[in-house]
């Protein structure tokens, strides 16, 4: 197995700033990349905000969370990753823009790296293909909010061999996550699940004329989620949801994989969840 000490992640949004978050807890030298300063120090004062946080509340000791902050560094550059041992890519959610990105980085990382998606739907297989190390690609899923939600899934992609598997597998353990191997079908295990319930419980919103209060009080109440639908997909982003709805529908075909026509008018007049300050709910 490939020792990891040092973790770069790409994209420091919701899911990459709480990837490298867990990263620097749990004691790896991380490096985040952004595209300007301005997003990356934003992110960095993110992750700074919930450790102090977790040590307002207790759970975390100052030292400890001072050192942790101290193990995470910034840059705008691809290149500043190129001693990493694992890289975590965290960017928009299209299949272009992510094979693009890792081509690069394996012109970039040593031939040894490991190279892992957070892709939530697409092809795993796909994005491998785009570099001459398939071998070493691998999908790494985790959740959001990354550092609450305690499931990692491994995604083994046609050619990832099980020394890559089980490396990615070490890493999620030691980020403190439940680890799920699995293989690259469409959604993987959750999503495959997770999405198209999703859109059912959204196109439920028109077909039984509740409002978004209502349905998320339902599902709580009566489905024991921990948060209802509304609520989960302003979490999640709705540009984010209506990515993985398309890729899903697109591989699989069912109805009600499709976004909900709802989601997509949302994201074209940019209420994207709580992100963007509107959503189901006004934040
Ligand atoms: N990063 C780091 N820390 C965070 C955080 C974040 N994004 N969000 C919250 N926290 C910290 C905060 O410090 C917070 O404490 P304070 O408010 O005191 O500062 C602390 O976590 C606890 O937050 P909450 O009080 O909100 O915690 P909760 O007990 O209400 O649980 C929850 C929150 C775990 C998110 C729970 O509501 C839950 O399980 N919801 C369901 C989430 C879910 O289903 N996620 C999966 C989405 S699907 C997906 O991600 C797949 C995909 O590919 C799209």
């Amino acid at each position: 197995m490939t020792e990891i000490r040092t973790i770069g992640v790409i994209g420091l949004g919701a899911m990459g700033g709480g990837i490298a978050q867990l990263a620097v807890e749990a004691g790896y030298d991380t490096i985040g990349r952004e595209v300007s300063g301005e997003l990356a120090e934003a992110a960095a004062g993110r992750i700074g905000h919930f450790l102090t946080r977790k040590v307002e509340k207790g759970q975390l000791e100052q030292a400890d969370r001072d050192v942790a902050v101290a193990r995470l560094t910034t840059t705008t550059e691809l290149d500043a990753l190129a001693g990493c041992d694992l890289v975590i890519e965290a960017i928009v959610e299209e299949l272009e823009p992510k094979r693009v990105l890792f081509a690069e980085l394996d012109g970039i990382c040593r031939a040894d790296a490991i190279l892992a998606t957070n892709t939530s739907a697409l092809s795993v297989t796909e994005i491998a293909a785009a570099t001459a190390r398939p071998e070493r690609v691998v999908g790494m899923h985790f959740f959001n909010p990354a550092p609450l939600m305690p499931l990692v899934e491994v995604v083994q992609a046609e050619l990832t061999s099980p020394e890559t598997v089980e490396s990615a597998a070490a890493v999620g353990a030691r980020l403190g996550k439940e680890v799920v191997r699995c293989h690259d079908t469409p959604g993987f295990v959750v999503n495959r699940i997770l999405i198209p319930l999703l859109n059912d419980c959204l196109r439920v919103l028109d077909e039984a004329r509740v409002t978004p209060e209502a349905l998320d009080s339902a599902m709580k109440n009566g489905a024991g989620w921990p948060m209802g639908p509304c609520t989960l997909v302003d979490l999640v982003g709705i540009d984010v949801h209506v990515h993985a709805s398309e890729a899903l529908h697109a591989q699989l075909g069912e109805p009600r994989m499709a976004p909900p026509e709802r989601l997509v008018e949302m994201q074209r007049e940019g209420k994207l969840g709580r992100k963007s300050g509107q959503g189901f709910y006004s934040y």
